[in-house]
């Protein structure tokens, strides 16, 4: 080698750059401005869980809304007009994820030490940790230092969002694009263990599928029937089923169960069962909890670390709904 230096150094940058990525998230990372930013987001979740169960599926689909477009930056937390909550795929993110930031926001604030100090982008990550975890989910430690971005336009959330009408292979590439594997992407759907689909999701399913009897043959024929009741024909909008029909309330690997006894609700969901390449880990993580929420924990650590901003990049929003 004729110039280690130079060697050292390039080798140095370039392992840099390939971890650069997540490399600024740290668990402790409040540990000097906030050090008790853990139990008070914890004790204000449990408040506002408390009063309403849908805070839990509302929080977790915000979270998952917000990191995979432009990042987890909180960016799906900024106000009107034509910011990303106003896009379709965002419209029906439920009221109560939002408030749920706000409340922990307030009580971080109320504190002198901590206000202004913790991000929105980290308080929705913590609060998705905590949701979980008070409703039969697993626990774990939640990375922090993600800065709050300044953009947010309904323009950025298209085509970012996966479909309900989504195959396999759409699923997997959207995943793909922000580092999650076949496997991260099965076990986030067990997100859909908990809360609701509007109806207008899965109709084609028990309505219109192209089909002898209109009806997807993917759907246990109860199940079907039950759907036809509960989503009556071009009727109410707003009317939303649970995605998990068999224990709504409760973060477990049910939705696995029941995508084997074809009671998935969406067809993003039952597809997980019914292509070969997906089937295996259905089967795994519905035989075997433990293996379900080691699965998701490394998940949704890793959909944490989507497109953290730094620097100049963000900031610590003083107002959740708006840029500093
Ligand atoms: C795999 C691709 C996915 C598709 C196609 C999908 C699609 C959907 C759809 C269509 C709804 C119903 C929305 C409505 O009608 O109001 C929904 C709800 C929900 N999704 Fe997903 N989703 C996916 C992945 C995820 C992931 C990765 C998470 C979180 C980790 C998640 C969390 C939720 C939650 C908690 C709800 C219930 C929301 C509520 O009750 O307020 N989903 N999803
Ligand atoms: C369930 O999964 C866990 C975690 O992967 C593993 O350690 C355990 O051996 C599995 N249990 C069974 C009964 O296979």
């Amino acid at each position: 080698m004729e110039n280690p230096t130079f060697f050292t150094l390039t080798v140095l940058v370039l392992s840099l750059l390939i971890t650069s990525s997540s490399a600024q998230l740290r668990q402790d990372f409040y540990k000097n401005t906030c050090p008790n930013v853990e139990s008070i987001v914890r004790a204000a979740v449990k408040v506002k869980l408390g009063q309403t169960f849908v805070t839990a599926p509302a929080t977790l689909r915000l979270f998952f809304h917000d990191c995979f477009v432009r990042g987890c930056d909180a960016s799906v937390l900024l106000g009107s007009p034509n910011a990303e909550k106003d896009h379709p795929d965002d419209i029906t993110l439920a009221g109560d994820g939002f408030d749920t930031v706000i409340k922990a926001k307030a009580a971080l604030d109320n504190n002198p030490t901590c206000r202004n100090k913790v991000s929105c982008a980290d308080i929705l990550a913590l609060a998705t940790r905590d949701v979980v975890s008070m409703i039969g989910g697993p626990s774990y430690a939640v990375e922090l230092g993600r800065l709050d971005g300044k953009i947010s336009t309904i323009a950025s959330v298209q085509r970012q969002l996966p479909h309900s009408d989504f195959s396999l292979n759409q699923l997997n590439s959207m995943f793909a694009l922000h580092g999650l594997t076949q496997t991260d992407m099965i076990a986030l759907s067990g997100a859909h263990s908990i809360g609701f689909s509007h109806c207008n999701e899965f109709s084609k399913r028990i309505f219109n599928f192209r089909s002898s009897n209109g009806v997807d043959p993917s759907l246990n024929p109860t199940y079907a029937r039950n759907l036809q009741q509960q989503c009556p024909k071009g009727v109410d909008p707003t009317i939303v089923v649970n995605l998990d029909p068999t224990t709504p309330n409760t973060f477990d690997n049910t939705y696995y169960k029941n995508l084997q006894q074809s009671k998935g609700l969406l067809a993003s969901d039952q597809i997980l069962f019914t292509d070969t390449r997906s089937k295996s880990t259905v089967n795994l993580f519905a035989a075997n909890i433990t293996a379900f929420q080691e699965a998701y924990v490394t998940a949704i650590t890793k959909l944490g670390r989507v497109g953290v901003k730094t620097g100049n990049q963000g900031e610590i929003r003083r107002d959740c709904t708006s840029v500093n």
